[in-house]
């Protein structure tokens, strides 16, 4: 579904990804792991097109992406959550999923604050997927609440519906399960599960390794922004370099 090809990202003197090729298939869980700063966040940045990459290719279902622009990949039908979930913390968290999809969608903001009748109309329209995604991950129930009322774990909820309002087939998590507690991290997985219960794809990047471990189909490894290991959580698991850079001894096959 998605095929990654050298891809590399320089910011001036640092190289955030270097040289990185994989696929990810339709309908799995795929994983990336590895250290703090070691490119994963750049890497999503580049496939759901908030960066241009310094080279490299990236194809979705056989089109050339490369060079899009987020916006024009959510068309596609890619779609990301943030490591970190900026909410409007005064608005409810209906209205954070009506905005949010539009931020993402269109390209430029003049329209919706212009408000002009069509807009209307595809505001209706946006209403109602907002709510549908609501009901998907569980939160309708806060639909009205203020999004600066809501946990932790319910923020974690609303990215996902961010994510899933503008209907996507590939959905990129990044970080999903970051500061939440053990039980939530089970509640937040099963979500994902669900997710590709429905059809879609996920790729997601998490530090908590027994969800990564216990979820995902494939994981790749990032260390300094180079692909270190690829392969299905038991051979990550007992991969010797992987060990070495990131897991450490206790997440090690016996
Ligand atoms: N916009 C940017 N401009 C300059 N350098 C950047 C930019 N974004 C990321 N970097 C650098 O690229 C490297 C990779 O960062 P990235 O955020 O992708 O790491 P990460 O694997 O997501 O880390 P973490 O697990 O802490 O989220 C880091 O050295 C970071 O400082
Ligand atoms: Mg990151």
């Amino acid at each position: 579904m998605l095929k990654i090809e050298s891809l590399t990202k320089q910011f001036g003197g640092l190289t955030a990804v270097r040289d990185v090729s994989v696929s990810f298939e339709k309908g799995k869980i795929n994983a990336i792991i590895g250290p703090n700063g070691a490119g994963k966040t750049t890497f999503f940045n580049l496939i759901s097109g908030v960066f241009l990459p310094s080279s490299g290719r990236i194809t979705f279902n056989g089109q050339d992406v490369t060079k899009l622009r987020a916006d024009e990949m959510a068309r596609l039908g890619v779609s990301r959550t943030f490591q970190t979930t900026s909410l409007f913390d005064r608005a409810t968290v209906l209205d954070n999923l009506i905005v949010g999809h539009r931020l993402r969608t269109r390209s430029g903001l003049l329209d919706v604050l212009l408000g002009t009748p069509r807009l209307k109309e595809e505001e209706r329209v946006c209403r109602e997927k907002a709510r549908e995604a609501l009901d998907f991950v569980g939160l309708s129930h806060v639909a009205n609440r203020l999004a600066g009322d809501i946990s932790q774990e319910e923020r974690k909820r609303v990215a996902f519906a961010l994510a899933l309002a503008t209907e996507p087939t590939l959905v990129l998590l990044d970080e999903p399960a970051g500061g939440v507690n053990p039980e939530e991290t089970v509640g937040l997985s099963k979500l994902i599960r669900k997710m590709v219960d429905t059809g879609l794809t996920v790729c997601l990047i998490e530090h908590k390794m027994n969800m990564i471990m216990n979820l995902a189909d494939k994981i790749m490894v990032l260390n300094y922004g180079e692909k270190i290991a690829e392969g299905t959580p038991d051979e990550i698991r007992a991969n010797p370099d992987v060990i070495d850079a990131y897991l450490g001894k206790e997440h090690a096959a016996a």
